[in-house]
């Protein structure tokens, strides 16, 4: 059996994790795991789950470790993961990474490929602030960096542009706050394992993605 592939994006909240997730994901064939829009998902659907972590989001705070790994591990066990997957903004504290660790090596996996995507919190406000998203197909835009050619509306399928209820400048405060508090003590956690790999993610999102798309192919020795 060939070895099951992950890769983990980490960095904090507007690094561009979710925009390059996609692209990078379609590029290795595996599907693309956010944590953040499998709640949001729940959130709309108005279930159980939904109820529970919805105030939590809107507070900027982080979900409970054991509801988030929970849902992974249901979400692994679909058959699209069955030759790897990337994780976006997950994991997101010490007990996940270790959680995830025990959950990629019980499921064959490989050593994962970790990447921090950096980029200074003053950067951060602008590009969280202007992000609009479609809420058909889920494209990602920026009314300041990259805006659609239409206002409010998708480029690629029509569908209407919104703003996530997180993305005003005092949740995004909290969410930096939670980011440097709980989860970038994880690079050093993957740096003394030896997988992480460190990017500049203020570049452009091109540039950010040639970066990736490089670190994918050293990684699979291509
Ligand atoms: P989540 O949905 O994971 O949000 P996040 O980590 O805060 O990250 P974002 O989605 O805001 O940013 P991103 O890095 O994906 O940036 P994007 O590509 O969109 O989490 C939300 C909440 O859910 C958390 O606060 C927590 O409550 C909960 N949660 C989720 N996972 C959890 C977990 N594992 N444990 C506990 N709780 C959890 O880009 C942002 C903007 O910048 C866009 O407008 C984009 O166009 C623009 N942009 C992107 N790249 C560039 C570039 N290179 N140059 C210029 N602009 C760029």
């Amino acid at each position: 059996m060939a070895t099951k592939r992950a890769f983990i994006f980490l960095g904090p909240p507007g690094a561009g994790k979710g925009t390059q997730a996609k692209r990078i994901a379609k590029m290795c064939g595996v599907p693309h795991l956010s944590t953040g829009d499998m709640m949001r998902e729940a959130v709309a659907k108005g279930t159980e789950l939904g109820k529970i972590v919805g105030p939590i989001m809107q507070s900027g705070q982080l979900v409970s470790d054991e509801l988030v790994m929970k849902m992974v591990e249901e979400r692994l066990k679909q058959p699209d993961c069955a030759t790897g997957c990337l994780f976006d903004g997950f994991p997101r504290t010490l007990p996940q990474a270790e959680g995830l660790d025990k959950i990629l090596d019980r499921g064959g996996f490989g050593k994962p490929v970790v990447v921090d995507l950096a980029v200074s919190d003053d950067k951060l406000l602008r590009r969280l602030t202007g992000r609009r998203t479609c809420s058909v197909g889920g494209e990602i835009y920026n009314v300041f960096e990259a805006p659609p050619k239409v206002d409010g509306v998708c480029d690629n399928d029509g569908g209407q542009l919104v703003q996530r209820a997180d993305d005003t400048e005092e949740v995004v405060s909290q969410r930096l706050a939670a980011y440097h508090r709980q989860t970038a003590p994880l690079a050093d956690y993957y740096r003394r394992q030896g997988v992480l790999q460190e990017l500049d993610a203020s570049l452009s999102v091109d540039e950010v993605t040639r970066a990736l798309e490089a670190v994918v192919k050293r990684a699979e020795g291509r």
